[in-house]
């Protein structure tokens, strides 16, 4: 076979065989196929697509080209969440107790963040002394003891993935809804799941940027994980402003603290009961969502998803006190308030810039290499829909340094203030099960 010819094969349209993409994922993680053809082939791809079945071939490759965590020695059906990034999206923190006490084994690896989006392991790390780093020997007793843990993504999980998508980010390939379903379903798969719940997330602050585009790509990886034998399903939601109210690593954490006690901003806690209502269907402890969704309203109100997320520290090394004094959490030495300008009703709070707002302050990287502040970050006071007067705060900056211009007027541009009333947002969208 030779690569030349399957990038014609697809510049001109055609469908390729599992046996051609195969060659192609395998050929390009060792090297033998230059990036000069899988750039075209990547830009062929991209204005040509690709079919459900072209889409899971390419999964599967980029699955087998690395290390496959075995969870068969866990007990139950073990599901995974996955979204696809956003701002101040603290939903991870909250569903993995909150599941994992209703009797779902949670077995979740998780990334760190970048750009404007943050990551679960970051926030983690927010908390002294907790590790993300297990033996696959002790992530899997930890689930089968606790029901639970969290750990980051072993080294060689999906490599060809990492190559493309290195390579994407430079051939302006990445925006493409077959390379990004097959890039984020390769690695879910890879991690071990037996089924998978997809939060996919639309507007400013999220990949993609419409409804219209979100659905394809909800129904892409839906179309994935069923062909290959992963029960997965995807709910919209909406990205266009940022999730509850903090963004930042220490103030998520005690964000998913007052959740889990029932005291968490409404928009976040609808959306751990949404997805963690499906996850707790599909792992088989709930025959329906109204059912999942009682269950989990009461291991919110009897304190015992709190209590797991503590075990969960405890198990990993961190201080499980901080469940009731967040005290012990790093904090930032000023609070700057963020005052609007105008009298009138907030009409936009674009996340992506709010994201920005809240990288600058030192609460996520630029580059993959930043340190970042955990201590840091904005708590927002008010969202889309909300009337403000002159000079009420819209926002609480938590920061090292009194200098905060920069910050302070990216969200004073972002968030728009205007005379007439607006509805918030619609929350969650669609359910996507094939
Ligand atoms: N996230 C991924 O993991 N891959 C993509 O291609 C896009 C977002
Ligand atoms: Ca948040």
């Amino acid at each position: 076979m030779r690569m030349v010819d399957v990038i014609e094969k697809k510049r001109n349209g055609e469908t390729l065989t599992k046996e051609e993409i195969t060659f192609f994922v395998e050929g390009y993680t060792n090297d033998v196929i230059p990036d000069y053809q899988a750039s075209a082939f990547l830009m062929a791809i991209y204005f040509k697509g690709m079919t459900a079945e072209e889409q899971a071939y390419l999964t599967m490759a980029m699955v087998e080209s690395g290390d496959q965590i075995d969870l068969s020695q866990i007990e139950g059906i073990k599901v995974d969440k996955h979204s696809t990034g956003g701002v101040g999206d603290t939903t991870t923190l909250i569903l993995v107790p909150l599941v994992a006490a209703c009797g779902v084994p949670v077995a979740k690896m998780s990334g760190r963040g970048l750009g404007h989006t943050g990551g679960t392991l970051d926030k983690l790390e927010a908390i002294e002394g907790f590790h993300i780093e297990l033996t696959e020997e002790q992530f899997v007793k930890q689930v089968n003891d606790l029901k639970l843990a969290v750990i980051g993504q072993s080294g060689n999980l999906t490599p060809a993935d990492k190559k493309l998508y290195a390579l994407r980010d430079v051939t302006a390939t990445v925006d493409s809804i077959p390379l990004i379903a097959s890039s984020i379903m390769s690695k879910k798969i890879a991690s071990g799941a037996d089924a998978i719940v997809l939060d996919v997330k639309t507007g400013e602050g999220a990949f993609m940027k419409t409804e219209e585009d979100a659905k394809a790509l909800a129904h892409s990886m839906v179309a994935i994980g069923n062909k290959v034998g992963r029960n997965t399903m995807a709910i919209l939601s909406d990205m266009s402003q940022p999730l509850g109210n903090a963004i930042g690593n220490s103030l998520e954490i005690i964000e998913a603290i007052d959740t889990l006690k029932g005291q968490g901003p409404e928009d976040l806690t609808e959306l751990c009961l949404v997805l963690g209502s499906q996850m707790v269907v599909v792992g088989g402890k709930a025959e329906s969502l109204e059912e999942a969704r009682e269950m989990l309203k009461a291991v919110i109100q009897d304190g015992s998803a709190l209590e797991l997320f503590g075990r969960l520290i405890e198990a990993q090394g961190g201080n499980p006190e901080i469940i009731h004094n967040t005290d012990l959490l790093p904090t930032a030495k000023y609070q700057i308030d963020v005052i609007a300008e105008q009298s009138g009703f907030i009409t936009k709070m674009e996340a992506d810039d709010i994201g920005v707002a809240a990288m600058l302050l030192g609460a996520g990287r630029a580059t993959k290499d930043d340190e970042i502040d955990l201590s840091v970050g904005i708590v927002l006071q008010k969202k889309i829909g909300d009337f403000v007067k002159k000079g009420d705060p819209i926002a609480l900056i938590h920061s090292n340094t009194r200098d905060v211009e920069q910050s302070v007027s990216i969200i004073q541009k972002h968030v728009l203030i205007e005379e007439k009333e607006v509805k918030p947002p619609r929350l969650i969208g669609e359910v996507i099960t094939d």
